[in-house]
């Protein structure tokens, strides 16, 4: 941190997201973007001069060295990400890894070891996880408005394309390809969210998965992996609690959205309500952003923030403010472990078709480290 106590920020992977993941490092007035990073000279340098950076480099390395740079903000293929991040912190920096964090739970506790070692934070990326409707049903949640949460359902629906921000097939090719991706660009991908929000209404552990997900092909050797159904129950029989997460792929239906053409909607349901959250990427429907059923009476919240890249600048600014506080960030690298966990289960259960327990993802991780230790 330089001696002002503001925080620099580089921006490694400089691509589509940057544009609102950009937003709270700008609006901070504790942080600083200073400088920028990206295999792509051109756009390492369009972004130096549109944020004010002082540097702009094509080498993680480099911007590693540069003694400016006090934590990372890592948005780039997910293939890259642990690696990434290691070498951040070896740097001695803080690190914001979007989410999925990585491919696996090895990957993950490779760079929990990395901040233990040097003890600089890390933080998981999630925004719906800030998004104002989300935050507030949370609240209204822990605060008895549905009674007991019993069940979460989500739906994704995935629309015409040509109605969102346009986004670069160099952006689309890494996320099809499952190698790259770690999973399926629907399910694993954007389903990192839909798996954190099965998490974030209710404090429940994830205990057995199904999941069908079918594969699409897109042309040219490429799938996408909708449609989709999942479900799991939550650990514990006092109550007997499920959720389900869906996704529509009707790519020929308009999806009014300043993002992707894509919106979700999630419904928690609990002993004595019900919570609706009616849009969140997109402007799906004209209903209010959130609506709460209770006592025969539904009640609607209009005042709330629901710009989508909203989620982005509060996220951003909730990271500089945990590193100027000296706080635990919101989305702790243990709370993305259990989200990959649930993630990897469903596409194992996919393609196993069969039911999936979080638990036998957990001990196939513990064996393979064990594994590993062993080796000579
Ligand atoms: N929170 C969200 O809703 C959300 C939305 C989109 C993307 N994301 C996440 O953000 C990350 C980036 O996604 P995106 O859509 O911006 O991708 P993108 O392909 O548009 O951008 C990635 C950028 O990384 C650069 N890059 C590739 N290899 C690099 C390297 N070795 N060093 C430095 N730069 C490198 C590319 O040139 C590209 O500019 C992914 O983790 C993705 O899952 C999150």
């Amino acid at each position: 941190m330089s001696v002002t106590n503001t925080i620099g920020i580089g921006m490694v992977g400089c691509g589509r997201i940057a544009d609102l993941q950009c937003l709270g490092y700008l609006d901070h007035p504790s942080s600083r973007i200073v400088a920028t990073c990206d295999i792509d000279g051109e756009v390492a340098e369009r972004r130096r001069v549109e944020w004010k950076a002082e540097r702009a480099y094509t080498n993680l390395d480099d911007l590693l060295a540069d003694p400016r740079v006090d934590a990372v903000e890592i948005l780039t293929p997910h293939d890259l990400h642990a690696d990434q991040a290691v070498a951040a912190l070896a740097a001695g920096k803080h690190v914001s890894l979007q989410k999925p964090p990585t491919h696996s739970l090895a990957e993950i506790d490779r760079i929990a070891d990395a901040a233990r070692a040097c003890g600089r934070v890390v933080r998981v990326f999630e925004n719906f996880a800030h998004y104002p409707p989300h935050r507030k049903a949370r609240e209204l949640i822990e605060a008895g408005a549905i009674g007991t949460p019993l069940s979460v359902r989500i739906k994704t629906a995935l629309g015409r394309p040509s109605d969102g921000w346009s986004v670069s097939m160099q952006s689309q090719a890494w996320r099809v390809d499952r190698g790259r991706c770690g999973g399926g660009a629907l399910t694993f991908d954007h389903g990192y969210h839909c798996f954190h929000m099965g998490q974030f209404f209710f404090p429940c552990e994830i205990e057995r998965v199904h999941a069908f997900i079918h594969w699409t092909r897109l042309g040219d050797g490429a799938w996408l992996d909708g449609p989709s159904l999942i479900s799991w129950k939550y650990a514990g029989d006092t109550p007997v609690r499920y959720g389900s997460w869906e996704t529509m792929t009707s790519v020929g239906m308009r999806i009014r959205s300043n993002y992707y053409a894509s919106d979700d909607r999630i419904e928690v349901h609990g002993s004595e309500g019900i919570l609706w959250v009616n849009r969140c990427t997109g402007k799906l429907l004209d209903e209010p952003a959130l609506v709460l059923y209770r006592d025969g009476e539904t009640r609607a919240f209009h005042d709330l923030e629901t710009d989508w890249a909203a989620s982005f600048r509060l996220g951003g600014e909730d990271f500089v403010s945990c590193l100027l506080d000296g706080r635990e960030p919101s989305q702790t690298l243990a709370q993305a472990r259990r989200t990959l966990a649930f993630a990897l289960a469903a596409g194992l259960s996919a393609d196993q078709a069969r039911e999936v327990t979080v638990a036998e993802i957990e001990n196939a991780a513990a064996c393979l480290s064990s594994t590993c230790e062993n080796q000579p």
